[in-house]
């Protein structure tokens, strides 16, 4: 059976991610491509429903982004929301008006065709829905019937329903919109009558064996750090290829408690990655001796690590591809933004490999959101403690001892640290937070114990809530807890007698201290 597949014309929206968000989460395979993807590439993809997305321009504007009108010719169910439906309403002859005001936020929809497969399931009340435009449709196109009006527009939703054209000004795809998920699954099932037929089992169904005719009998390398997205690219290709994945581990001297002997337990004795370690502490040590300043402190690791893994690869046999665990969110930034011609961003981990290398690219993540690769991950029985891991800076410690990175002062950090984990996992926060971890600042203070003064570090917990890293809350960890990290951290720590506790939101702070 071929797989449905919906293509989204991206116009500029914020929030157009969500839309092929929303339609994979009904099980139905997506893509967002940018508005002016020539028509041919559209007809090649061959898709089975369009959805054109919001944006910020208005329609009435000479040099605003156009509808291809060649997209009618595929004869596929269209949706079209916001500037999608302003779009579909200017094309096909009603009028448009701009807004005295900008509308934005939460809105009720009447619905004025109840019997319309766009509401079906939806209630009967009017639906709190939300909006963001300032152009308004105020007549509707021949052909088109009106199926929902708010107070301040006669004219929010419309459809041809013969033509299965179907138009809304607000936006379905966010939360805000609390049936938007369900009237997206109805233009996808009930209008556009598809079948789910997306889901990480398909996926790695599918996936596999492609990878498996793509590299044939060649070999493929791959940096793995631990994290979860790395990690499900090698064991991806350990199915396609199994020994012919060489996997490098490289052990920056800069990672977590135990984190070394764990990662590789993890991956060698229970998934049976073919592993190379190498221990490089000594080399990045040396290397970061006496550099303070975070951004050289970045440089300095970034190089050491390519130039490790160069020389790692190099010991293999001869190796043609690079895997790399590129996720889609960074694929539809470039191609959505920059246009269909962009260049693909390189993955940070890896970018900048030398050119010498000479490698084709293997990114078998590029068309997954991180929640689906989670998912995956969960189906190739990664075990949960890297499914669900914070995310780590590539940089490591490094960047969380302000100052110079040596030995003793990573010791300190990193028995601080594991305590900071140990109590989080304990209460139950570790899953709870997005990141939550310990900072060694450069400076000493007084303290007592027993009789005696002491002079020594402090430590900074810095524990956020956040949903994407772009902004950042600081946790309100139960005091109870801060308690104990505190007292566990004095007491056990040596050269360590103050804890604070950091209070700062992002922006205008980072998460990291450095
Ligand atoms: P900031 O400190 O900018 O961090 O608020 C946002 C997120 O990015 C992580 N981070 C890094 N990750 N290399 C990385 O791979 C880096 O140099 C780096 N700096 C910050 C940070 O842990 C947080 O999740």
């Amino acid at each position: 059976m071929l797989q449905a597949k919906v293509l989204i014309l991206d116009y500029g929206s914020q929030v157009t991610q969500l839309i092929a968000r929303r339609v994979r989460e009904a099980g139905i395979y997506s893509e967002i491509c940018a508005y002016n993807t020539a028509i041919e590439t559209i007809k090649q993809a061959n898709p089975s429903a369009i959805i054109l997305s919001g944006g910020p321009a208005s329609v009435q504007d000479a040099t605003a982004p156009k509808l291809e009108p060649a997209i009618f010719d595929l004869n596929v169910p269209i949706l079209g929301i916001c500037y999608g439906m302003q779009l579909l309403a200017k094309h096909f002859g009603g009028q448009l008006a701009h807004a005295d005001t900008r509308e934005y936020g939460h809105a009720e929809l009447t619905v004025l065709a109840p019997d319309s497969p766009l509401f079906a399931d939806t209630g009967a009340g009017p639906l709190p829905v939300w909006m963001s435009h300032g152009d308004k449709v105020v007549s509707l196109p021949d052909n088109f019937v009106c199926l929902g009006a708010t107070k301040t527009l006669p004219i929010a939703a419309m459809a041809w329903p013969e033509a299965k054209i179907y138009a809304v000004q607000f936006h379905p795809e966010v939360h805000h919109t609390p049936m938007g998920a369900t009237i997206i699954r109805n233009f996808l099932f009930k209008i556009a009558k598809l079948s789910p037929s997306w889901s990480m089992s398909n996926f790695i169904k599918t996936e596999v064996p492609s990878l498996k005719e793509r590299i044939g009998q060649k070999h493929v390398v791959c940096a793995l750090s631990g994290g979860i997205d790395s990690t499900v690219v090698a064991l991806l290709l350990h199915r396609a290829i199994g020994n012919n994945l060489h996997c490098i581990f490289v052990d920056n001297g800069l990672l977590r408690k135990n984190e070394v002997q764990t990662v590789t337990q993890v991956l060698v004795n229970q998934l049976h990655l073919n592993l190379h370690t190498v221990d490089a502490t000594e080399l990045f040590l040396s290397r970061l001796k006496g550099v303070t300043d975070p951004e050289q402190k970045r440089k300095i690791i970034g190089h050491t690590f390519i130039e490790i893994f160069d020389q790692e690869a190099h010991k293999l046999p001869q190796v043609d591809f690079l895997a790399q665990g590129t996720l889609y969110p960074d694929v539809i930034e470039s191609v959505s933004a920059k246009g269909p011609s962009a260049v693909i961003k390189s993955h940070h981990n890896v970018g900048g490999l030398p050119e010498h290398m000479q490698l084709k690219l293997i990114e078998p993540l590029r068309e997954l959101f991180k929640d689906e690769v989670r998912r995956v991950a969960q189906e190739l029985g990664l075990p949960e403690q890297i499914i669900y891991r914070q995310p780590f800076p590539g940089p490591g410690l490094a960047i969380r001892i302000l100052g110079e990175v040596t030995a003793k002062r990573l010791e300190i950090l990193r028995n601080a640290d594991a305590i900071v984990q140990e109590e989080m996992q304990a209460a139950g926060y570790l899953q709870k937070v997005w990141q939550g971890f310990a900072v060694l600042l450069p400076l000493k203070t007084v303290g007592v114990m027993g009789d005696d003064r002491t002079y020594e570090h402090v430590i900074a917990l810095r524990v956020v809530d956040s949903i994407d890293a772009m902004t950042a809350d600081w946790s309100r960890l139960p005091y109870e807890l801060v308690a104990q990290i505190s007292s566990r951290i004095i007491n056990e720590v040596a050269g360590v007698n103050r804890v604070v506790y950091d209070v700062s939101s992002k922006p205008p702070s980072t998460i990291e201290w450095e």
